[in-house]
């Protein structure tokens, strides 16, 4: 079982399965249980990047689980004047039942879990969002009842927090991950080793072939603004529009984290259609966290 979580490596499939199942009670038992098992424990949420999903899913779901949250603006804590984050990471254990984390540098939130004696969860970094990827893999196991033989196509920035999770993701079952970018963006030769079943195809139409879902996020992410202009220069060719989706197949469903750029990722018209799944997405952080959260507090009281 897993005391943090910081990348999906931190999960093995019987994990996996264990908070598919917890998160399926939970959601269809959402408002009618008594399930307290945060009863009496307060979470830290440092938060040094903007988030509406994240921080509000976990706020709720900590609260639904009997727990109490604190929101924790990093840009306003002492790290942010010198103190290490081992030293943080040491006072803050004794204080808090667990942290959950959005930060920029992955190696800080490493540093907090290997200092602190605290769970830790990653709730992004400029390398990995681990909460988000289990999530949509528990919405594709929702939809297609397995995650198995599922081909699941990635279109965009293939170096992002989203596609270095997807590609860890492969290894917890045997989907087939494809991913498809620019040369400039593919994913780097030692993430691409760390996964299975993953390829990169820099033509979109031919990767999207026989799609069960194609991926999205934005081209942008926090902390690479000022690669803004040309990152939008080279990923248009990767837009999820209508063309994209007709080299699929019209049972293709589209995914995507949000926040979304519409008109730069994706378009309109695939936001707004039936094939979109994306709001069933978000709803699901709300749950699949809930589950991570009540799996790593019952070890720590058992
Ligand atoms: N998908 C996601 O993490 O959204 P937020 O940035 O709004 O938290
Ligand atoms: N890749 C995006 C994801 C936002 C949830 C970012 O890091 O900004």
């Amino acid at each position: 079982m897993f005391k943090h979580l910081l990348t999906v490596s931190d999960i093995d499939r019987g994990d996996l399965n264990r908070i598919f199942q917890l998160a399926g009670k939970l959601k269809r038992e959402r408002g009618k249980e008594d399930f307290r098992p945060l009863a009496g424990k307060n979470i830290g949420m440092i938060f040094a990047k903007s988030s509406t999903r994240t921080r509000v899913s976990f706020e709720v779901g900590i609260n639904e689980l009997g727990g109490h949250s604190l929101y924790l603006d990093q840009n306003k804590m002492q790290v942010e004047r010198g103190e290490t984050v081992a030293d943080t990471a040491r006072v803050l254990s004794r204080y808090l039942h667990g942290i959950v984390i959005r930060t920029y540098e992955q190696a800080n939130v490493e540093e907090l879990a290997a200092h602190g004696s605290i769970p830790v969860i990653n709730a992004l970094t400029n390398e990995f969002h681990p909460c988000q990827i289990l999530t949509d893999l528990f919405t594709i196991y929702e939809y297609s009842g397995t995650l198995d033989g599922v081909k699941l196509v990635f279109a965009g920035d293939g170096q992002s927090n989203m596609a270095n999770s997807l590609i860890m993701a492969t290894r917890l079952a045997d989907l087939e991950l494809v991913i498809t970018s620019p040369e400039t963006f593919k994913p780097s030769k030692e993430m691409l080793a760390g996964g299975d079943k993953v390829r990169w195809e820099p033509n979109s139409l031919k990767a999207v072939e026989d799609a069960d879902y194609i991926y999205t996020d934005v081209w942008v992410s926090m902390g690479f603004e000022e690669q803004a202009a040309e990152r939008l220069a080279q990923l248009t060719p990767y837009q999820v529009n209508t063309a994209l989706l007709e080299a699929a197949s019209p049972k293709t469903r589209v995914m995507h984290c949000l926040p979304a750029h519409r008109g730069e990722e994706i378009t309109n018209e695939v936001m707004d259609s039936p094939q979109a799944i994306v709001f069933d997405q978000a709803e699901n952080r709300l749950h699949v966290q809930k589950a991570i959260l009540a799996l790593l507090f019952a070890q720590e009281s058992s």
